[in-house]
């Protein structure tokens, strides 16, 4: 089965059979989604009906698609709440604009997400974009909650996503005022969109968006507008066939220094391992993340 034929049938799921739940879904029928998470958060469904403080809109446990994201590796870190993408049920959003983000969080999101937490001192002080971040963008989330001082815009070229990504924003931001954070569509093909950015970010991170053969070149271009000069921009993605390496030929191209590491983290490699192992559904080619670093 090709790649966009596998993409193809996960949205088809999605609808026919309302199957999709927010990550480490095993329901999945093809390979693509068959390995959820590497588990690097540790993750608590929301108790809405008693903790909502809006009676009319209180769930049952089940119904509710809010989780909390607490990465345990880094106890002082802040938990991140997140909306788990709500099963795609209608015809108009299967043909609206790429859905890929409205099914799940990727496991490179995860990655990325974690990778983040990790290097927080990085983003303190910064301006830090998240582009094509899907209905969660829990990378850019776990930033603006856990990097001091940080500037974030989140982002996706989906409306759906965005709309998303304003809920989660109110969510985690509650009783917060101190944190810096917005949501915006941007779309990688559309200069329009990116032009009012240019040269404002110190750091731009971007999760599992390497496989759209006809955007890759807008993504190159559209990072290398918005960053800073000296800016870095943190790209994590699975191989996946040779797209990967296709979408860094065009960043040697453009930026001055381009870097590619699988070994970023000890425990995301002994994960890893450990998948290759014991999951007969681990493909290192569609789920390890790669991480290339690209410097202006
Ligand atoms: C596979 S999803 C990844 C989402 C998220 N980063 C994650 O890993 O969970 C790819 C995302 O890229 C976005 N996307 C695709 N083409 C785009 C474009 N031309 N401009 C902006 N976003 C785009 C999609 O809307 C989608 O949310």
């Amino acid at each position: 089965m090709s790649k966009s034929q596998a993409r193809w049938d996960i949205l088809r799921n999605a609808i026919v059979e309302k199957k999709l739940t927010g990550d480490g879904d095993s329901s999945f029928s093809n390979s693509v989604r068959r390995f959820g998470s590497f588990d690097l958060f540790a993750r608590k469904q929301c108790n809405c009906v008693v903790n909502s403080d809006k009676p009319t809109t209180r769930k049952t446990k089940e119904e509710c698609r809010w989780f909390s994201y607490t990465c345990q590796e880094v106890p002082e870190s802040l938990d991140v709440w997140i909306q788990h993408p709500e099963p795609i049920t209608s015809v108009k959003d299967v043909l609206s604009f790429n859905n890929t983000g409205n099914v799940c969080i990727w496991p490179a999101e995860e990655v990325m997400a974690y990778y983040c937490v990790l290097h927080m001192h990085k983003f303190r002080n910064r301006s830090v974009l998240e582009l094509g971040g899907g209905s969660t963008c829990l990378a850019g989330m776990n930033v603006a909650l856990n990097c001091k001082n940080s500037h974030v815009l989140l982002s996706d070229g989906n409306v759906k996503c965005v709309e998303s990504l304003q809920q989660v924003i109110e969510m985690n931001t509650k009783n917060k005022n101190k944190v810096d954070v917005s949501a915006s569509v941007i779309r990688w093909d559309n200069p329009s969109h990116y032009q009012k950015h240019e040269e404002k970010f110190d750091y731009i991170l971007c999760a599992d968006c390497l496989f759209f053969d006809e955007h890759r070149p807008n993504l190159v271009d559209a990072t290398y507008a918005m960053l800073k000069p000296e800016g870095t921009a943190f790209v994590f993605a699975p191989r996946r066939g040779n797209t990967l390496a296709t979408f860094v030929d065009l960043c040697m191209d453009k930026f001055s220094q381009v870097s590619e590491s699988d070994f970023y983290c000890p425990l995301v490699s002994l994960k890893h391992e450990r998948a290759r192992k014991n999951n007969q559904h681990y493909d290192p080619d569609l789920h390890f993340p790669i991480m290339v670093e690209l410097m202006k």
